[in-house]
């Protein structure tokens, strides 16, 4: 295994020193580190329309915008969708052998419009029964303009598969961006947990949703090949009474299908699925979660579902964070919080993955639950049951860095930079997993920090 450059010391470990000393990290509350390295300062602008990132591909009516999800609570489904600029069949042929696509699967289409923005004919099949560990071979479109791509499915559900995850949010379509998606690209990630807030169109006029293509044909060439798990952020609610769009979530909900019926859910905006040897549940900060709402309802449900003996990591994904102590978004994840946080700790949440705040952040693992109004038990205490939080709002979206941390450090943040990047989670075995964050460092990727995750379930 390579040596890891552990930045918080400056000072390259191999790895069972690093081991220690992440051992020893979980267990104290040390002073947290406020990463000293600055980042060369640009401009994060938008790829230009015409940058070959975002090129149509060859052909009459080609599929473009490729990108496949989990189809089902198990993960012997995908979900594949792609736009076609004229009408054509929602159909997939797929096989296990290259060119021999002896199955074929047919789905549904839909279209949108937003203020005078007419999207394309947005295709979603379903590929059931898959077979687990297994690479397909599959194909869209016909003729000259057919396209073929592959996927790899997860081995089946059980409590010691290791698997890798990548992390990324916020991530929008700026030279930033692009460094981030190709630093992912080159890594290995199997499938990504993606944290909200996908293309940013909403900061051009009146939604200018021909953002929301280029952002769809940037990805492809990771989102056609592996599964991305959907979570929605602040930018895809799109509410805009103004110009007389009132549906939130409308672009989204056409164009990113999640099987949130698998998981008994009644919103695409939260939803749970198990890959692997992992639970993982995908919340919404912008759905009601007061007691008695529907989401709050599912969750409830959901978490007592749970089997730690099937699935030993349990992973939130959620867009708003509820620990950060970046100026930018302070507290505005308290009052979720507030209403979940108990749930977390009993449940023994290994992580919750979080974005909104454009810069990396990693908590100890702490609680703060058990404040009751009347007494003085307010602060984030040292808890052995509590998630790890890390924000990683730090994909490189065209609104720039959050640098301006509050100031001192609160003592549950463990570790925060104002770099972009994107985070690997490494599962290793039902007890133990390696969480790396990648800064780009102005174009080279490197491991800004790095973490032992001990299982909650077989630790705590
Ligand atoms: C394949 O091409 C034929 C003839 O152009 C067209 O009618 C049909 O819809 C196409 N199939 C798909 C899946 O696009
Ligand atoms: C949509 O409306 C905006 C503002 O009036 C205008 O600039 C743009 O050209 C229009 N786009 C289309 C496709 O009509
Ligand atoms: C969803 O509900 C149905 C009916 O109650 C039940 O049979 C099924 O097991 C549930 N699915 C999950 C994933 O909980
Ligand atoms: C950082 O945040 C503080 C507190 O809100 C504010 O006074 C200051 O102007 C901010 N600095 C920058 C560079 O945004
Ligand atoms: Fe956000």
């Amino acid at each position: 295994m390579k040596t890891i450059l552990d930045a918080t010391s400056g000072s390259v470990l191999g790895i069972v020193g690093l081991f220690l000393v992440l051992l020893l990290n979980d267990k104290a509350c040390d002073a947290g580190i406020t990463s000293k390295y600055v980042r060369r300062l640009q401009a994060s602008i938008d790829l230009p329309l015409d940058s070959p990132h975002f090129s149509i591909p060859p052909g009459h009516n080609a599929p473009e915008q490729v990108h496949i999800t989990q189809g089902d609570y198990e993960g012997r489904a995908i979900v594949v969708s792609w736009i076609t600029p004229s009408p054509s069949r929602s159909k997939v042929v797929y096989g296990i052998t290259i060119g021999k696509y002896d199955h074929e699967a047919t789905g549904s289409v839909t279209r949108y419009t937003f203020f005078n923005y007419t999207s394309g004919y947005i295709h979603h099949t379903t590929l059931n029964d898959l077979e687990f560990d297994t690479t397909y071979h599959y194909k869209l479109g016909n003729g000259t303009s057919a396209r073929e791509f592959s996927f790899t499915t997860p081995p089946k559900v059980g409590p010691d598969v290791p698997y890798t995850f990548g992390i990324i949010g916020d991530l929008g379509q700026t030279y930033d961006s692009l460094n981030t998606f190709q630093h992912y690209l080159s890594s290995k990630g199997k499938t990504l947990l993606f944290v909200g807030d996908l293309s940013y169109a909403d900061n051009y006029p009146f939604d200018y949703n021909v953002r929301w293509d280029t952002w769809g044909r940037l990805v492809e060439p990771s989102t056609a090949y592996q599964p991305w798990i959907w979570t929605a952020g602040n930018h895809e609610i799109e509410f805009r009474p103004d110009i007389g769009e009132t549906v939130p979530f409308k672009p989204y909900a056409h164009r990113y299908h999640v099987p949130y019926l698998a998981s008994n859910s009644t919103s695409h905006l939260w939803y749970a699925i198990k890959r692997a040897s992992v639970h993982i549940i995908v919340l919404s900060s912008y759905s009601a979660y007061g007691k008695y709402t529907p989401q709050w309802v599912w969750l409830q449900t959901e978490l007592a579902k749970v089997d730690r003996t099937v699935t030993p990591w349990l992973i939130v994904l959620v867009h708003s964070p509820l620990y950060n102590s970046n100026v930018y978004h302070y507290m505005e994840g308290e009052t979720f919080r507030v209403q979940f946080e108990s749930w977390f700790v009993k449940y023994k949440v290994d992580i919750i993955f979080s974005g909104h705040v454009h810069a990396y952040e990693r908590s100890h693992r702490i609680s703060n639950v058990a404040y009751n109004i009347v007494n003085t038990n307010c602060t984030p205490i040292l808890d052995d049951r509590a998630p790890v939080y890390v924000t990683i709002g730090d994909g490189g979206n065209i609104e720039g860095i959050a640098g301006n941390f509050t100031e001192p450090q609160p003592a549950y943040s463990a570790f925060r930079e104002a770099s972009f990047g994107h985070a690997i989670l490494d599962i290793k075995s039902r007890t133990h997993a390696l969480f790396y964050w990648h800064r780009n460092q102005d174009g080279n990727s490197a491991v800004g920090d790095s973490y032992l995750l001990l299982n909650r379930f077989y630790s705590a």
